[in-house]
């Protein structure tokens, strides 16, 4: 964990000095660089490149920014990423690079995305590593004036990036380590910490609430499933603008169950459980934003297993809400756990709901690994999610719903079934979704396949777990306006 600090001096202990410069022929460039050296180098203040040369006390960190009137928070925040993994070795630095940043970007946002580049590019999983030599850094002294705005703005961007931190962590644990039981004893970990109010239901609990989706893809499973209700309410004197449901996929693992993957298919699926992690990460920093509006996140967990006794194509199984399901496929398994949550998240009659999962490797045909689809029933509360994500430099996509296509998903023995037909299965999830959603309530679903998980590292991304969601959706929430009841459908 980095901690931050202001100060107007560069301290004699500091190891490292980073400065900012932005391209183009008439960017400054700043004093006592050996801009010879950058040259041969091949600098050119691309956003994010980073060179180290000598100075005179301590080497000094060449952090391009790219050109000036193209400079944004997710600029800095990518510039701040390669800043940390450049300066891994060392402990102490100083950073004055947001002196190169123009007065048209807002000085708090290039704050916090300062703070959560340098935490985020500091990331990197080592738990299972005999020898994990983890990123050193940990004092980042910000040269420039201090005050309260400043220290928080640092600490909310600090917070945040743990948030995302903690989700990478949980999505990065192997599927036969993190099982429903561990996942849902660390998200209780972090509602205490955090003083926030949680349920967990067990197995009884469970088939208590007749979650018939939940038991139905755990029932191939040696591994308990649970499901976790958490929330947040503003302090009681704050602003209170209504109430959101967030509903995560928690698959620990997805195997496919009978109608089981192919090995390469499964081999990152310990990440089916990002939706679920990302609501706990939400959770997780929560407090530290506060936001006007009640949260609860919904997160129901269990692994996909096949069994002696697993749920067989052509089960039906009857969902929390009274709805029966014919499954068809096995691997189609978040739809009937989220179907469930779903189901309880709107008997709370939230004003809006928004829902992440891993849903289907159809969107990430469509969007590719590093754009989420986004889709829903109104549309003013896809617009505040779709804005969010800009604002956070979260990707995502507008897909439709088509009302025609639902009767894919006609069923001859049930009310519906699992899956669609052979094209555009990301939207015909959607719509299996919006079966579980009451009329009236706003709700969106985020199909996180691509971005949740990568294996390549760019900016403040690390590979493994990225910890997609979390920015975007502490952001919708922080800018909440109740969406006036379902519009479209
Ligand atoms: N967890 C997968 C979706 C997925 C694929 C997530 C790749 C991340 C990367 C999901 O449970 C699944 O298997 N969906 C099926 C649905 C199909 C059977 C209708 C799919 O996409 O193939
Ligand atoms: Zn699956
Ligand atoms: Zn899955």
């Amino acid at each position: 964990m980095i901690a931050f600090r202001t100060g107007r001096k560069i301290p004699a202990s500091a190891e490292l000095h980073a400065v900012g410069v932005c391209s183009g022929g008439d960017a400054q460039r700043p004093d006592g660089l050996d801009w010879g050296v950058l040259d041969g180098r091949g600098f050119e203040a691309n956003p994010g490149q980073v060179e180290i040369v000598s100075g005179q006390d301590r080497p000094i960190a060449v952090v391009g920014l790219g050109p000036a009137d193209k400079v944004t928070a997710a600029v800095i925040r990518r510039a701040a990423a390669s800043l940390a993994r450049s300066a891994k070795r060392m402990k102490r630095i100083t950073v004055s690079i947001l002196d190169a940043v123009p007065d048209s970007v807002d000085r708090a946002e290039a704050l916090r995305a300062l703070a959560e580049g340098m935490t985020l590019g500091a990331y990197s999983y080592g738990d299972f590593k005999s020898e994990h030599k983890p990123n050193k850094l940990e004092n980042v002294h910000v040269i420039g004036p201090g005050g309260r705005a400043v220290t928080e703005a640092l600490e909310q961007g600090q917070r945040v990036a743990e948030a995302v931190c903690f989700v990478r962590d949980l999505v990065n644990e192997p599927g036969g380590s993190l099982t429903p039981i561990r996942f849902a004893e660390l998200a209780e970990e972090m509602a205490e910490r955090e003083g926030l109010e949680i349920t967990v239901l067990d197995l009884d609990a469970i088939r208590e609430a007749e979650l018939g989706g939940l038991l139905g893809v755990n029932r191939g499973s040696d591994q308990p499933p649970r499901f976790v209700e958490v929330s947040y309410a503003p302090d009681p004197e704050a602003e209170c603008r209504g109430s959101v449901a967030l509903v995560g996929k928690g698959i620990t693992f997805d195997s496919g169950g009978l109608s089981i993957k192919t090995g390469t298919g499964m081999m990152t699926m310990k990440c089916d459980m990002s939706g679920g992690a990302a609501v706990l990460g939400v959770m997780a920093a929560i407090a530290a934003v506060a936001p006007p509006v009640k949260v609860t996140g919904y997160v129901p967990m269990t692994d996909n297993m096949l069994g002696g006794d697993a749920t067989r194509p052509g089960d039906v199984l009857t969902m929390a809400n009274g709805k029966t399901v014919e499954v068809l496929n096995t691997d189609a398994e978040g739809r009937l756990v989220l179907a469930d949550a779903l189901s309880l998240a709107c008997r709370a009659e939230p004003d809006a709901i928004v829902d992440l999962a891993t849903l289907t490797g159809a969107c990430m045909v469509a969007l590719g690994p590093k754009v989420a689809g986004l889709m829903g029933n109104n549309e003013a509360w896809v617009d505040q999610l779709a804005d969010a994500a800009e604002r956070t430099g979260e990707r995502v996509w507008r897909l439709p719903l088509p009302d025609d296509y639902k009767a894919q998903l006609d069923s001859p023995v049930a009310d519906m079934k699992n899956i669609g037909g052979p094209h555009g299965g990301a939207l015909t999830a959607g719509l299996f979704l919006s079966n579980f959603v009451e009329e009236g309530i706003p709700w969106a679903h985020l199909d996180i396949a691509g971005p949740a998980f990568t294996d390549a590292e760019d900016g403040e991304t690390t590979k493994g777990g990225t910890g997609f969601g979390v920015r975007m959706l502490l952001d919708a929430l922080v800018n909440f306006e109740p969406p006036s009841a379902s519009e479209d459908d």
